[in-house]
């Protein structure tokens, strides 16, 4: 049984409370909080768009929301008492008229935390702070969440971080990157620094390289207007996969404190070594899915799902990448993620070196690997090898230790969404980025932004539906004598 330690009273005010977020995750993720009783039921959710709309109106919306977003079915009597924390505020919060009156009566009090949630453009996330601060929200215990992106460089992201530090304080501000929300995403760091079996190993002398993939099945589909202007890098390079790296390669913190987690990864953004016009030809490969088929289906390439004509904005990026510190010295990180691949998996390899004497002969030559997936089927498997059973001579199989979460913990799996909903609401940061650490990641991003524009990098393409994404990616790895891993290979 899982167990909820329940939070203090809150108001949570969800701008942009009509959105897609809204509707995919956030309300789903209230609604499952509550049900577990972990939501005091004097806490107040309010919706804010510019959408007319009644509170009645918005329980239905909600109610809609969370039927199509939840995999269980709604509980009527535990979804007549939620509904009775959930309101609606029409206003456009940008407009330096607008009326915030509707919205204060809506909130609890003073007695609780006052909870900003920005799930609208971050080109609004300034105004929209400015104006919080004008209506005389922003004080005492006030809290703003901002979603990614922030920012689309160093620059916009510095103009967005300035803007709302100067109506926040730094330690009220929540950036989320949903995949710090995720379970096994979080286990990392127990599975880190829980076991001593690792750490003494976690290094370049055991070390040969390490893999970070993200596989998408999904293309772009209606948010190909966004996607085309910040494309893989920008999505989730940027952010996601950045983040895991920084989990995978940091020291190990002085304590699970915010501000101990954030200052280990900063350093390890610190160590990245920056991408330059005349290593990216080498080191990284960028490319845009074209027509084929996925799970049996045939779907659209990415210029068709565009509707327009040409664009040069990738779907796949693939990256050679290198912590230049004492502990990761000559330790390649290779990391990809793509839209439109064979199928949706999130996973971490860890490849240990090679045996330095190899007794057995050739079967030997796998050396171990740990895997940890993120998703789906969550689990750790540590590849060991073992000798095959039977008379007559020795044969080596490599063959996985396996944990699988589904089977160890009989307990449903909460989204990444009410675990950091829940984190903002108990005032802890740990799984939120600093201002630096975002600023950091779009500095090396830039880099590699900047490297292809400067070497005209070319553009690949790759057949939806394939495992690997385009060819090019195998040989970045090829030409280093390596391959990717994927599971059962
Ligand atoms: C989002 C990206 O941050 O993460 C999307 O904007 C992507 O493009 C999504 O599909 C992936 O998240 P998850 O949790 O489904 O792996």
């Amino acid at each position: 049984m899982a167990k909820f330690i329940p939070v203090g009273t809150f108001d949570l005010v969800i701008f942009g409370g009509t959105g897609d977020l809204s509707q995919r995750k956030l309300l789903p993720a209230l609604y499952h909080r509550y049900a577990d009783g972990q939501i005091p039921e004097d806490s107040r959710i309010v919706g804010v768009s510019r959408t007319e709309m009644s509170d009645e109106d918005f329980r239905a919306f909600a109610f809609e929301a969370c039927e199509a977003h939840t995999k269980d079915s709604i509980e009527k009597d535990c979804w007549a008492k939620f509904e009775k924390l959930l309101s609606f505020a029409t206003m456009d919060a940008t407009d330096p008229d607008a009326d915030w009156s509707g919205l204060k009566e809506r909130l609890g009090g003073d007695d609780r935390p006052a909870i900003f949630y920005l799930a609208v453009t971050p080109k609004i996330y300034v105004p929209i702070c400015e104006a919080i601060g004008a209506a005389g929200l922003a004080g005492g215990d006030a809290r703003v969440v901002l979603e990614k992106p922030i920012g689309t460089d160093l620059e916009s992201a510095k103009a967005i971080n300035s803007g709302v530090g100067a109506v926040f304080a730094e330690d009220h501000i929540y950036r989320i990157d949903h995949y710090l929300g995720k379970e096994t995403v979080q286990n990392l760091l127990v599975l880190r620094f829980g076991n001593t079996l690792f750490e003494p190993l976690w290094n370049r002398t055991a070390i040969d390289h390490i893999q970070i993939t993200v596989s998408e099945d999904v293309g772009v589909g209606e948010r190909a207007g966004y996607y085309d202007s910040a494309g893989a890098v920008r999505d989730m390079l940027q952010n996601h996969l950045l983040q895991l790296l920084c989990l995978i390669a940091m020291e190990p913190p002085n304590s699970i404190e915010a501000d101990e987690i954030r200052t280990e990864k900063i350093k390890v953004l610190n160590a990245l070594r920056p991408m330059v016009a005349k290593c990216v030809g080498e080191d990284t490969v960028r490319a845009q899915y074209g027509p084929g088929t996925v799970d049996g289906e045939k779907v659209k390439g990415y210029l068709e799902e565009l509707d327009e004509g040409d664009s040069k904005t990738e779907t796949f990026v693939a990256i050679k990448a290198w912590v230049d510190n004492w502990r990761w010295a000559r330790v390649p990180f290779y990391l990809r993620t793509g839209k439109r691949m064979r199928s949706r998996h999130s996973e971490i390899m860890v490849q240990f070196r090679e045996a330095p004497h190899a007794m057995f002969g050739e079967d030997q030559a796998h050396s171990n690997r740990l895997i940890i997936r993120l998703q789906p089927d969550e689990g750790v498997q540590l590849y060991v090898q073992i000798k095959e059973p039977g008379p007559g001579g020795l044969r080596v199989q490599s063959l996985p230790l396996n944990l699988s979460y589904a089977e160890s913990f009989q307990v449903r799996y909460p989204d990444a969404y009410e675990r950091l909903l829940m984190d903002v609401v108990r005032g802890n940061l740990a799984l939120f980025m600093r201002r630096e650490e975002v600023e950091e990641a779009w500095e090396w991003v830039d880099g590699l932004l900047e490297g292809w524009a400067a070497a005209n990098t070319p553009i690949h393409t790759y057949a939806a539906g394939l495992e690997d994404g385009p060819v090019e990616a195998r040989m970045l790895l090829r030409q280093d004598g390596r391959d990717w891993w994927s599971n059962g290979k």
